[in-house]
């Protein structure tokens, strides 16, 4: 347990203050034992203040859950009346001076550590998690990003069990000892802040390569997994040295150890840690093979790996003074790993995707009870603030930034900050200052984006006049508050044969501006947002025919899609409001122009902007959170394109068939459209049975894992008998696969209004393991983003995660808080839903034993709820 709920005292930004007292110097030895570990830490402790007179303050240690056991101060046993050890951490009274060393013993238990934070146990290894403060609970610590330590580290472990022993850096020293045990020394020439510290004890195979950098030094590439999975590393080989290639050339920025370690970890909280030399993995971020992968984990595996790999500059050389910065990181590393992707792969595409998450999960956390800015005020448990917020909106701002300056000086600016920080723990004043400097543009009002919370609506209006021939465009952020935006808007301005009359930025910087082009003979087209240069709502009454327009003759891809997306909100309207002309449809028109003109479009590209929108984009558009309904409207929509189609969809699903298994654009795009071809056939009463047999062969002549799990998908969200017979086939093929079973338990909960009784049944089954994040998400969160399961009419879905809730609290308290969030969707449920919900979180928050973790975020939500209660 990590604390009880009476200690849920907030950390403020605004009362931070620098360390009195550093710890330059590590060194420490772990005894390493599954039971029972016992820890030596011997510091360097140096006061740092600026305080002059007689006697120094106190040093206080973070310790969480540990085994205090000795203390020595300048090698001497510290007196028990010079120091205090409480829950918390230990306090050293007494002093000798600005400068000592202080050595601390200490035992911990890995084996019944399952909150998967500080040192633990995943299957038959020991690993580590320290973001952003779990060193606290592996040895007394200064535990804080800006108290840059160097380490040296010795291990000890039983040779049989134990014959891989990883730290970060250099292994300087290997001894094997008489009785079984084997020592080993590892020591890192980089100073680092505790939470960057690793170390992992296993029995590992590893695959190696080398690179070589653009300055000619050589460095050692290691990925470490089990052995069975020795041949499911190959592609997260090629990304690290695709990676490390892109930022030699972007950034011009070269690895810096001779060693650059990766290991794969079945048991882990999030996705990837960038430890300094030793990143470990969620092993579903790393192992991939072409018949067990899909290839949306094939991207993921992509980006992940160049995200902890960007980090070791954005992040590590330079680091955070404070976790209220934390999108310093992660917002940068993020965007940095986007643009990455977008050159592997299709910039079109990748944006899209990224603004799809953006939609369906930043907007609703930034109109919610959690809503908080990219640099967040306070927080009570940090690990709640590794949010979409942080990262995704994190990243957009650094991409508007970008627009701002230029991609150019962009680069310059980012290797001046790196050039001038190396070395430090500094904000997101420093970063932006650096570009300030390469870019000569004031970034002072750019400054809000890190204290405005909310997503803003941007109002258009136009006003074309005929006689004169004159166009104008009218923008204004619907708030006027205190902290005005800067919105980077990339625009084009076409005339009727779609050609380009203007194009370019506009910085918009008051609350509203104009623009007016003169000298028109017809009206022109505006498009405005290009690439999504901005993370807003965008309120634009138009003309449908110009939306048209734009769905067809846009040349950018994300705006191309946009429109069209535009297009199917306002039929979708239409048809909510029942005010449906019942004439022709423009969606299924442009579906049907798309297809028809398929051969113009990139096979990937198309599946993307044929993709229909789900249920919470819809939502979030219409402001209407009626889910049966909503899904009602869009499944007779789905069926009336289908039919439309349905020859079309079926040549377009017969043209793809056959696609090698490799991961390439062309072979990605075939599957990815001949799927979306296949889940529109789903909607197709007429054609069932030869629908039917076409994905079951499908599923059984599958040569790559997306071709599997698309039919499993399908049949999942029909409501076909057939169904049965897909789950199943999938089981037998699977079982033994925990990453593809992830799949398969996820895709049962994922759809329709019946998955609560199905994710019962499912997690009593033996497959399942309430210790496992991967699993517990994938039925959990699945069910939980199944809008028409979570929000059922009795509440019976919000019971029974809250009972969920109140068991993962005791087993990983990070996990249930992960979990608890997905109740921010209830305060825009009717009042009798939301009383339900009240009903069943409050249960939770009624628990005496309730981590912090679980306490700030029901808590956040249930006062949300209260005040909602209509
Ligand atoms: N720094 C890691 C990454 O984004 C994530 C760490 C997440 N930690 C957490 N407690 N949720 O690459
Ligand atoms: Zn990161």
């Amino acid at each position: 347990m990590s604390s009880s709920s009476t200690e849920l005292k907030p950390h403020f930004l605004e009362e931070y203050t620098s360390p009195l007292w550093i710890t330059p110097e590590a060194k420490i030895r772990f005894d390493l034992d599954l039971e029972r570990t016992i820890v030596r830490t011997d510091y360097l402790v140096e006061y740092v203040g600026d305080w002059e007179g007689e006697a120094l303050p106190g040093v206080f240690f973070h310790g969480e859950g540990l085994g205090f056991l000795s203390l020595r101060i300048n090698g001497a046993i510290a007196e028990p009346l010079q120091y205090h050890v409480s829950e918390d951490g230990l306090f050293l009274r007494i002093v000798p001076g600005r400068s000592f060393r202080l050595t601390v013993e200490n035992s911990l238990s890995p084996k019944h550590n399952t909150a998967l934070e500080g040192l633990y146990h995943s299957g038959s290894m020991l690993c580590t998690q320290n973001e952003p403060e779990g060193f606290r609970k592996i040895t007394y610590s200064i535990d804080r990003p800006d108290n840059p330590i160097r380490f040296q580290v010795t291990l000890s472990a039983p040779k049989e069990e134990f014959p891989t022993l990883l730290s970060n850096g250099n292994l300087i020293h290997s001894q094997e000892w008489e009785d079984g045990r084997q020592e080993v020394v590892w020591e890192d020439p980089f100073p680092k802040p505790s939470y960057l510290f690793a170390i992992v004890a296993g029995n590992l195979q590893y695959r190696s390569d080398q690179w070589k950098t653009k300055s000619g030094r050589s460095i050692e590439l290691r990925i470490y997994v089990e052995e069975k999975n020795l041949s499911k590393t190959d592609f997260a080989m090629f990304a690290l040295k695709e990676a490390m290639r892109w930022d030699e050339e972007t950034f011009g920025l070269e690895y810096d150890l001779d060693l650059y370690m990766i290991v794969a970890v079945d048991d882990f909280n999030m996705g990837a840690m960038e430890n300094k030399g030793l990143n470990l993995f969620n092993s579903k971020l790393v192992l991939a093979d072409k018949s067990s992968a899909t290839d949306d984990t094939f991207e993921s595996i992509l980006a992940v790996v160049a995200h902890e790999y960007f980090h070791n500059w954005t992040g590590n050389r330079v680091t955070l003074r404070n976790w209220f910065n934390l999108t310093l990181k992660e917002g940068l590393t993020v965007f940095r790993d986007q643009w990455f992707t977008e050159d592997k792969t299709d910039p079109s595409v990748k944006r899209i995707k990224d603004v799809l998450i953006l939609w369906e999960h930043q907007f609703p956390e930034d109109a919610g009870p959690m809503a908080h800015p990219i640099l967040p005020k306070s927080y009570i448990e940090m690990n709640n603030f590794y949010t979409v917020t942080v990262y995704e909106k994190g990243a957009e701002v650094i991409r508007m930034l970008s627009h701002l300056i230029g991609r150019d000086t962009f680069r310059k600016g980012l290797q001046l900050y790196l050039h001038t920080y190396d070395g430090q723990a500094v904000t997101f004043e420093e970063f932006l200052s650096s570009m300030e400097q390469v870019s000569h543009h004031s970034l002072l009002q750019f400054r809000n984006w890190y204290h405005r919370k909310g997503t803003p609506t941007l109002r258009v209006e136009e006003k074309w006049n005929p006689s004169e021939g004159t166009y104008q465009i009218k923008i204004q952020d619907s708030e006027t508050g205190e902290l005005p935006l800067v919105f980077p808007i990339q625009y084009a301005l076409f005339d009727q044969d779609s050609k380009s009359l203007d194009s370019g930025l506009w910085e918009m910087k008051a609350v509203q501006e104009e623009k007016v082009w003169t000298g028109l003979v017809n009206k022109p087209i505006f498009s405005l947002l290009r690439s999504y240069s901005a993370p807003v709502h965008l309120a634009f009454e138009r003309d449908e025919r110009e939306l048209i327009f734009l769905a067809k003759q846009e040349t950018d891809g994300f705006s191309k899609f946009f429109a069209f997306q535009k297009i199917i909100f306002r039929e979708f309207r239409n048809r909510w409001e029942q005010n449906q002309k019942n004439s022709t449809s423009d969606t299924i028109a442009l579906y049907k122009h798309f297809i028809e003109t398929r051969e113009t479009l990139p096979k990937d590209y198309l599946s993307y902007l044929l993709a229909f929108p789900g249920l919470t984009i819809l939502a979030d558009e219409l402001k209407v959170y009626a889910f049966e309904e909503i899904h009602e409207i869009r499944h007779k929509m789905l069926q009336e394109i289908s039919s439309t189609l349905r020859p079309d969809l079926f040549s377009v699903y017969k043209e793809n068939l056959g696609s090698m298994s490799s991961q390439d654009r062309e072979n990605i795009g075939k599957r990815r459209l001949k799927n979306m071809a296949l889940s529109f056939l789903f909607y197709l009463p007429q054609a069932k049975d030869e629908v039917i047999s076409i994905a079951l062969e499908q599923q059984k002549q599958a040569n790559h894992m997306s071709d599997e799990i698309a039919v499993l998908r399908a049949f999942c969200e029909s409501s076909y008998r057939e169904k049965e017979t897909s789950i199943q086939l999938f089981y037998n093929k699977w079982k033994a696969d925990v990453l593809s079973l992830d799949l398969w338990f996820s895709a049962q909960v994922s759809y329709g209004p019946d998955a609560l009784e199905r994710a019962q049944s499912l997690v009593s089954s033996s497959d399942f393991n309430w210790k496992n994040p991967n699993r517990v998400r994938s039925v959990l969160s699945s069910l939980a983003r199944n809008h028409l399961s979570f929000h059922r009419k009795d509440g019976a879905t919000y019971r029974w995660l809250c009972e969920c809730l109140l068991l993962l609290n005791e087993i990983n308290p990070q996990i249930a808080a992960q979990i608890a969030k997905t109740f921010q969707s209830v305060r825009w449920q009717d009042a009798k839903r939301k009383g339900l919900a009240l009903m069943a979180l409050q249960t939770v928050l009624d628990f005496p034993h309730l981590s912090r973790d679980l306490a700030e975020i029901a808590g956040k939500i249930c006062k949300d709820l209260e005040n909602n209660q209509s």
